[in-house]
């Protein structure tokens, strides 16, 4: 008796739903937002906040669930990126695993940057094959970039974001309160995204950040202007985002400045941060799509006058051929086998390009090289 073959073919749709809100005063006790997702009885919250959140805002933070009467178990993680570990990965699931949560309605709360959503999203995703968790975002690259999406990740075998998944949080509260203890450094760090959505794609938050982004790096977003620069640069994110949850098109356009900074962040044993390193390789492609005519020299200028004027931190001492083409081979496995590399196509578009070569990486440096030394842009911190 013969076994015949047989197939059988699973196909199933999820429908992703999440929604990002801006939300001032979050843990103001009157504002009850926050609870508006899960279990509102009896409940219990797992929060994980981060230190420099726990030394400004633990108060406020503790006194809400108090008055809303949750048991809250709050775990402070330390600090910094050399602190998105597999180490503390493991460390969040083990508390978790001691305070249980009910599976479904009692999300896990993750307040802080982009490293400790980064971690949370990735333990939510895992445990139990994936519990709810909800985002608070509380530096600016978590507010425009970090937090809205739906990538989690931990650093791994030396490399960025080596171990992660794709895990739609069940809420993102942007609550830009919080960027008011936020040190400068990282207030620069998060305008460089913002920059980044202005350059590919919308000239209208390219000209507001001519006109007032100066300002707003000031007054740390806390103005109306700040908040209308806030809410184009979280809109066109996820324009980008939402038809491409899955990065199932490898070639995004949220991807500009995110090629050579993988060298300055990976192969550096360097303090750059996301920003600073988007925001030398922004320099490098703009100076790329200018050599082949995608952009006019004025558009260029006007890419890096609006870089002196927002007093973002040009670091340019990481920058040789070498390291660049070398990122640019290892940025195609990522890419599936293509560079698809993204540049400006005239201010607020973009084109993928397939075919750098190592004598354009190294014409480009040296003109960067130049326009650093004549605008000494170059700022201590
Ligand atoms: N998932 C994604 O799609 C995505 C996108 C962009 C970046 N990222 C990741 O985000 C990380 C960078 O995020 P980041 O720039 O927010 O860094 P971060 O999380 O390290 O925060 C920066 C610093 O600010 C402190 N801090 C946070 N909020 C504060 C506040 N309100 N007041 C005072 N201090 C505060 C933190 O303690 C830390 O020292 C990187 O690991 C990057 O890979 C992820």
């Amino acid at each position: 008796m013969t076994h015949e073959m047989r197939k059988w073919h699973i196909s199933y749709q999820r429908t992703i739903e999440y929604e990002v809100v801006s939300c001032p005063n979050l843990f103001h006790p009157q504002n009850g937002a926050l609870l508006s997702i899960g279990k509102k009885e009896n409940t219990r919250r797992f929060v994980v906040v981060d230190s420099n959140i726990e030394k400004y805002y633990s108060t406020e933070i503790k006194d809400f669930f108090k008055y809303h009467k949750i048991d809250a178990k709050i775990l402070t993680f330390p600090a910094g990126e050399k602190n998105k570990s597999i180490d503390n990965y493991l460390w969040i699931l083990r508390e978790l695993d001691m305070f249980p949560i009910n599976r479904r309605d009692e999300p896990i709360i993750a307040i802080g940057g982009g490293v400790l959503t980064d971690v949370v999203g990735f333990v939510a995703s895992s445990y139990r094959r994936g519990v709810p968790h909800i985002k608070i975002p509380t530096t600016l690259m978590g507010y425009v970039d970090a937090s809205v999406g739906i990538k989690s990740g931990i650093n791994f075998n030396s490399n960025k974001n080596r171990l992660g998944s794709f895990e739609p949080p069940k809420k993102v509260f942007l609550d830009r309160t919080f960027l008011t203890t936020l040190p400068k450094r990282h207030i620069l760090n998060g305008v460089c995204e913002i920059l980044k959505l202005a350059i590919i794609k919308d000239t209208s938050l390219f000209e507001l950040l001519e006109s007032h982004g100066a300002e707003c790096v000031n007054s740390k977003f806390q103005d109306e202007i700040g908040a209308l620069i806030l809410d184009r640069a979280v809109g066109a994110m996820l324009e980008e985002l939402e038809p491409n949850l899955f990065e199932d098109d490898l070639a995004r356009r949220v991807d500009f400045g995110h090629t050579f900074s993988y060298g300055f962040e990976t192969f550096h044993d360097t303090q750059l941060l996301h920003g600073e390193a988007v925001l030398i390789d922004m320099a490098i492609s703009a100076i790329l799509a200018a050599s082949r005519d995608l952009l006019s020299k004025q558009e260029l200028n006007r890419i890096f006058d609006l870089i002196t004027k927002l007093g973002v931190v040009l670091i340019d001492d990481l920058v040789n051929p070498d390291l660049l083409w070398k990122t640019l081979n290892e940025r195609k496995y990522h890419r599936n086998g293509l560079q698809r590399v993204p540049l400006p196509d005239g201010l607020g578009k973009c084109v993928f390009v397939n075919d750098i070569k190592f004598e354009e990486i190294q014409s480009a440096c040296k003109n960067l090289e130049n326009w650093t030394e004549i605008n000494d842009t170059i700022h201590e911190y």
